[in-house]
């Protein structure tokens, strides 16, 4: 994630520019340091730092299920000010629409360095916090968006039209074909990096798009694997889908792949490329690809395909 911008704080060793962001490896460790003192009892505070790495491994923590968050200061990134922790959560909400299952976070862990405290920066961590929870955030928890997605896969199908002697089909986005790619990229990263992507899509719940990826290291791109969601609604979800695809190009850097690829995008995810293109000078590309980029596939009595139209044909179904 990048860091948030960067502001300057007033402590009692003079002004100085702090910034917010998720804590790198080492960041972590300063963390827990801070944390050690407060919450570490009955432990030392190096079994309090053992406890954590412990506690990485459990399966609640997998997908960055378990996270660690700071205040540092910019021309020192290793000195924490304030740091706090999110677990995530599936909520049961009931409101004026229904019941439904949501995912959240609890907070944890909150502390401020000692030297630092009562001058609002673990208001500030907090508030910080709370833009990146309501904003676009990594699209964790995949069991209930590829439901979500099923289902509006289904209902759109439910509403094709189709002629006589056509058939659409289109493959199924369940998570199981969603994370079969991102089993293949840990693998193939472990082996190149000695460690596996950490971030495997991101979301905006408040625009109802999101999209996940797959490194692709063979062919040395970042795959938009599938848009969920329903971008074509309005401009607020273009603009989300535009800085969704930003994130991915983030991404791509991080693992030094030049390029984002995107197969098949709808009109919506076009419009978000358009603003990537006028408002951020990326440079965007659009090709026809004839015979390729297609994912083969058969299924019980497909003997005709000139009448067949394959649907959703994003890189997710490609295997
Ligand atoms: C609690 C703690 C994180 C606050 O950090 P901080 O940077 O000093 O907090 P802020 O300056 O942003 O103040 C936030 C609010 O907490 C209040 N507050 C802070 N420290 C307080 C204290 N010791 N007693 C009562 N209220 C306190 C502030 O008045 C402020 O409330 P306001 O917005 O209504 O004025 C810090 O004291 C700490 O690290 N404590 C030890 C760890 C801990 O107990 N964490 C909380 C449980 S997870």
């Amino acid at each position: 994630m990048l860091e948030s911008t960067s502001k300057t704080f007033n402590g009692p060793d003079g002004p100085m520019r702090i910034a917010f962001s998720e804590a790198t490896v080492e960041q972590r460790v300063q963390c827990a340091k801070l944390a050690a003192a407060p919450f570490g009892s009955p432990l030392s505070e190096a079994e309090y730092l053992e406890r954590d790495e412990f506690l990485g491994q459990q399966l609640l923590a997998h997908n960055n299920g378990w996270r660690c968050w700071c205040l540092f200061r910019v021309d020192s990134p290793n000195q924490i000010f304030a740091t706090c922790k999110t677990l995530r959560r599936d909520f049961v909400v009931r409101d004026a629409n229904g019941a439904r299952k949501q995912p959240g976070f609890c907070l944890s862990s909150v502390v401020t360095d000692s030297r630092y405290r009562r001058q609002g920066l673990a208001s500030l961590l907090l508030t910080r916090l709370a833009e990146w929870l309501d904003g676009p955030g990594n699209a964790t928890d995949m069991s209930s968006l590829c439901e979500r997605d099923v289902a509006n896969t289904m209902a759109k199908f439910e509403k094709l039209e189709v002629g006589s002697n056509e058939t659409h089909i289109a493959v199924v986005p369940t998570e199981e074909i969603i994370s079969w790619l991102h089993g293949r990229a840990a693998f193939t990263c472990a082996k190149i990096y000695g460690q596996a992507p950490q971030s495997h899509g991101r979301l905006c719940e408040s625009a109802d798009v999101w999209l996940y990826w797959f490194h692709d290291f063979r062919k040395r791109q970042l795959a938009v694997q599938r848009v969920g969601g329903n971008i074509e609604k309005s401009g607020l979800q273009k603009r989300a889908a535009a800085k969704l695809l930003l994130d991915a190009l983030e991404e791509a850097s991080r693992f030094n792949l030049p390029k984002v690829v995107v197969w098949d995008p709808s009109h919506g995810l076009e419009s978000a490329m358009d603003i990537l293109e006028q408002g951020f000078s990326v440079e965007v590309k659009t090709e026809e690809r004839i015979g390729r980029s297609i994912p083969s596939v058969r299924w019980k009595c497909s003997n005709e395909p000139e009448d067949t139209v394959l649907q959703l044909n994003e890189f997710y179904a490609w295997s």
